[in-house]
């Protein structure tokens, strides 16, 4: 992975061009602190599990935030070099991990890239009871197609070079579209049937964020889920 240069693009690989498009995109930290603030467990000693972390700008936003417990895990080796912190690498359709052992799962922008039914299985199979799973994503409004449409634009790319890289990282991801956009009431839908309870919802002109538990075992060894 080469440096960042301003607004240049250099990287020589159809996979380098994308990563060091994604780079240039999404930089905002105080954007993002904004939308993080949103979750209430911030600064708890609980881990998070950052699924789709990239090169870990979610956890270092977190960590200025005073959170202080991370694993970072992604598909790429390369943008897991680029964080500062030390990650996992593998696929989130398969995660590495022991099942009930993980406090919180943080997705930012990553769930259109998953085969979303199998990706829950995973994350819930991974939390522990009450443990939360927490998204953030793209929503199809009005104001992201008008967005994209001109993002698209070759043309714009020649006049503002933060679109070009977000041309780049853009066409990438809708090639990659396999959770879809267009399927929040199945998300949903998965999670309830997973045993899951939406706790706090919120959405923007341009996408939403959520925050779901998985339901706290009960004595007696059942879970509090109930499938009616
Ligand atoms: C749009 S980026 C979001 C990165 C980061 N969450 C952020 O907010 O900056 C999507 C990330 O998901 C990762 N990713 C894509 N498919 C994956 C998979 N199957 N398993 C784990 N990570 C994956 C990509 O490598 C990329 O880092």
């Amino acid at each position: 992975m080469k440096p960042r240069d301003g607004g240049q693009i250099q990287a020589t690989t159809e996979s380098e061009i994308w990563e060091e498009a994604y780079q240039n995109v999404r930089r905002s930290m105080g954007r993002r602190k904004q939308l993080l603030g949103f979750f209430d467990w911030i600064g708890e000693e609980k881990t998070v599990l950052d699924l789709g972390t990239g090169d870990g700008l979610d956890i270092q936003a977190l960590e200025e935030m005073g959170h202080k417990r991370f694993i970072g895990f992604d598909i790429s080796h390369n943008l897991l070099q680029d964080s500062p912190h030390k990650g996992v690498v593998g696929d989130a359709h398969k995660i590495p991990f022991r099942d009930g052992s993980i406090d919180i799962v943080l997705a930012n922008s990553v769930i259109h890239h998953f085969d979303f039914p199998r990706m829950a299985s995973e994350i819930v199979r991974v939390l522990k009871p009450g443990g939360l799973f927490c998204y953030l994503e793209q929503r199809p409004t009005l104001a992201r197609s008008i967005l994209d449409w001109f993002t698209m634009q070759k043309w714009v790319g020649t006049i503002i070079p933060y679109l070009k890289h977000r041309r780049i990282a853009l066409s990438e991801e809708i090639e990659d579209y396999t959770g879809g956009l267009e399927n929040y009431p199945r998300i949903a839908r998965k999670l309830l049937e997973l045993g899951m309870d939406l706790e706090r919802e919120k959405k923007t002109l341009l996408g939403v964020l959520a925050q779901w538990r998985k339901k706290p075992k009960v004595p007696g060894g059942f879970s509090q889920f109930n499938p009616d």
